[in-house]
């Protein structure tokens, strides 16, 4: 017997939707029925983490009929605020440079110019792989140390993603052949532990 392709099961699609709405609904009841625009930002998150990093205008559209505003006013102001929400599709392991002006004095453009020639990529872009995309960041908080990069890594799943922090980088540390990427690379297709 042929397996199900789970990914495309329709009664799996409905039970998921209907888990949506159930967190929608406990996200939502945190807050009073005439604030709900307060949750816009538990909401955005839930969104990005089912979409795989990034937010879909659909899912903020969604968002914004769910917590009664016009989208421009709550979804797209605080997604463009903050940098962790993403507009674009990322990869798996979404590269933020630091690009403030101490991580640039100590050389982040070197770094993010040494990550997009090694991957192919230009900033924001995905691999072909979907394995890595390029983006900026704001300071980090950790200028002493910089130039600073971020890895968010979406690779297990809504619950579990992580941002990782590295200080002191250098091109060489994050695209040599013992550099972050590759490591992240072969650890994802499984050559390396
Ligand atoms: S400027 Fe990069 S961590 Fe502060």
């Amino acid at each position: 017997m042929a397996l199900m392709d789970l990914e495309h099961c329709p009664l799996l699609d409905e039970l998921m939707h209907d888990l949506h709405q159930l967190v929608v609904k406990e996200i939502l009841s945190h807050y009073p029925s005439n604030y709900k625009q307060s949750a816009v930002i538990p909401l955005l998150d839930l969104a990005q983490q089912q979409h795989g990093g990034w937010l879909p205008v659909s899912a903020m559209n969604e968002i914004a009929r769910v917590i009664e505003v016009a989208p421009i006013r709550a979804c797209m102001k605080s997604q463009t605020f903050y940098s962790m929400f993403n507009r674009t599709k990322v990869g798996k392991y979404h590269l933020l440079v630091c690009g403030t002006t101490p991580c640039m004095i100590r050389g982040s453009r070197d770094i993010e110019d040494a990550l997009l020639k090694h991957l192919g990529v230009k900033r924001n872009e995905v691999t072909k792989d979907g394995l890595f995309s390029v983006g900026e960041m704001e300071c980090m908080g950790c200028c002493v140390n910089a130039p600073m990069i971020a890895v968010a890594d979406y690779s297990k799943g809504s619950e579990g993603y992580t941002y990782n922090y590295y200080e002191d980088v250098t091109p060489k540390r994050v695209v040599g052949d013992s550099g972050d990427v590759e490591k992240r690379r072969s650890s994802s297709d499984g050559t390396k532990p």
